[in-house]
């Protein structure tokens, strides 16, 4: 089989290598892939520029170009902007079967006002809230609801549109931000204004099959994965400015099934109804982002993708056959295949840890083209490149999250250790990394 996968992060490095584990693969083509992709056995990048057959093409075209080029069996979509402008839509339209959902359920991600309608109308645990979209009347009840407050652009934001307002001054200022001074474009028009939940955060990806055939059969489904978490915060002790993602953790030891089973009863099952009601074809994956609260797990939001770095910490995990888990997704009879491989779907026994390791200056301006020097890791490590890249024979940074160290252990001390061992065998200038990942303490809990 020959997969295409798109995107260019350490998401797309974990998707690329779970992939190629596969027997069934012979090969993963990274569409434009990174330094990390064009190191793993049976990865090929391609970059649709340096195509003679993609000249004049850009975006999702240049895209289905390569598939159809490259005459792949099926794709599989790492981040959300592709998913959003409808790319799943464009590539089974040329015959291409692909792992993402179509643009009517992405829009979940691409619009908060459109995700949080609907909660509302499915019942999904969620905060309370508002939409608006004139900037007089958000100050106006920003003032009435008072503080803590959480203001929120509508649109993608690259998670730059979340303010976690301590006080009204500091809520009113995002409204003049975000409405006012345009300061993330179009995406800033329209607000979300939540109440604050307090809480410690979760995140749960899921692999979805809901298409109107499989909802008539009774066999559309979400199958969660084992819970992770993210660390947003810069620096130890979930301190300092928000960033895409310091390092992740999976299972959680801390989350007992009790909450497990309440998130599907109150988040997940509401969900489902809803993506079926709505009569979308959703055969993709899913990542709810969750705030624990002392009166149960509430939705903070969805996202039509895995999670980076939390895909970093939960595919080693698997001990299945990825590739397996894509077709049963794609379901290409309409069989309802997930729902039946659901029940193959194991996991190892033990806890991943995945420190990030980002660009000295991250999340604010920061050098590039450093070379990274990385000792060949244990059986129970895997380096993850997302900001690297290749440049004469050498792997540069490129990015400001440069790489995650994923590592296995039968106790999370053990994850732990492994992984700030083989962090430690990394180098490059200017390099950061947090030391508390997976540690209590370490978490988010949406302080202010
Ligand atoms: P989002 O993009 O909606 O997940 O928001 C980004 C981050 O903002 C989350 O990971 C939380 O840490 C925080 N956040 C979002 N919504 C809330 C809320 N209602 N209460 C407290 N913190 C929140
Ligand atoms: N780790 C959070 C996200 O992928 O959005």
């Amino acid at each position: 089989m020959k997969i295409l996968v798109v995107g260019s992060g350490g998401r797309e490095h974990a998707i690329s290598w779970r992939l190629a584990k596969s027997g069934q693969v012979d090969e993963v083509i990274c569409v434009p892939g990174n330094g990390g992709t064009i190191n793993e056995a049976k990865c090929r990048n391609i970059n649709p520029e340096d195509c003679d057959y993609a000249q004049g093409l850009a975006g999702n075209d240049a895209v289905a170009q390569v598939a159809s080029f490259e005459q792949v069996d099926f794709a599989v979509i790492g981040p959300e902007d592709p998913l959003c402008a409808g790319i799943a839509d464009q590539l089974w339209s040329v015959g291409i079967p692909t792992v993402g959902a179509k643009s009517a359920g992405a829009a979940l991600e691409g619009s908060k006002d459109l995700a949080k309608a609907f909660m509302k109308k499915y019942g999904v645990a969620a905060a309370a809230s508002e939409s608006f979209t004139n900037q007089a009347l958000a100050e106006e009840y920003i003032k009435k609801h008072g503080a803590p407050i959480v203001i929120k652009a509508d649109g993608l934001a690259a998670g730059k549109g979340v303010v976690v307002a301590p006080t009204v001054e500091v809520a009113l200022k995002a409204v003049k931000d975000f409405m006012q001074d345009g300061k993330l474009g179009e995406a800033g028009a329209k607000l979300v204004i939540e109440d604050y939940l307090q809480g410690v955060e979760i995140s749960v990806l899921a692999a979805v099959s809901v298409t109107k055939e499989l909802t008539q059969k009774g066999k559309s489904c979400i199958i969660p994965f084992v819970p992770a978490r993210d660390h947003k915060r810069l620096n130890d002790g979930a301190k300092g400015p928000n960033t895409g993602g310091m390092g992740a953790v999976a299972p959680l030891s801390d989350v007992s099934d009790e909450t497990m089973a309440q998130f599907n009863k109150d988040i997940l099952e509401p969900t489902l109804k809803g993506l079926e009601a709505e009569g979308f074809d959703y055969r993709g994956f899913i990542f709810f982002g969750v705030m624990l609260c002392k009166d149960g797990p509430k939705l903070l939001e969805y996202n039509v993708r895995l999670g980076d770095p939390e895909t970093q910490a939960v595919l080693p995990l698997m001990d299945f056959d990825f590739a397996d888990l894509c077709k049963a997704i794609i379901d290409e009879k309409q069989t309802g295949a997930l729902k039946d491989f659901s029940s193959n779907m194991k996991w190892k026994k033990g806890f991943v840890c995945a420190p990030v390791a980002v660009s000295g200056g991250y999340p604010n301006a920061y050098a590039k083209g450093k070379e990274i020097t990385l000792k060949k890791g244990g059986e129970n490590t895997k380096v993850f490149i997302a900001g690297g890249q290749q440049k004469n024979g050498k792997l540069v940074t490129s990015g400001g999250r440069v790489l995650a160290v994923s590592a296995f252990g039968s106790t999370f001390d053990e994850a732990f250790k492994t992984a700030y061992s083989a962090m430690a065998d990394v180098s490059f200038d200017g390099m950061f990394y947090r030391k508390d990942i997976g540690l209590p303490g370490a978490a988010e809990s949406g302080e202010l």
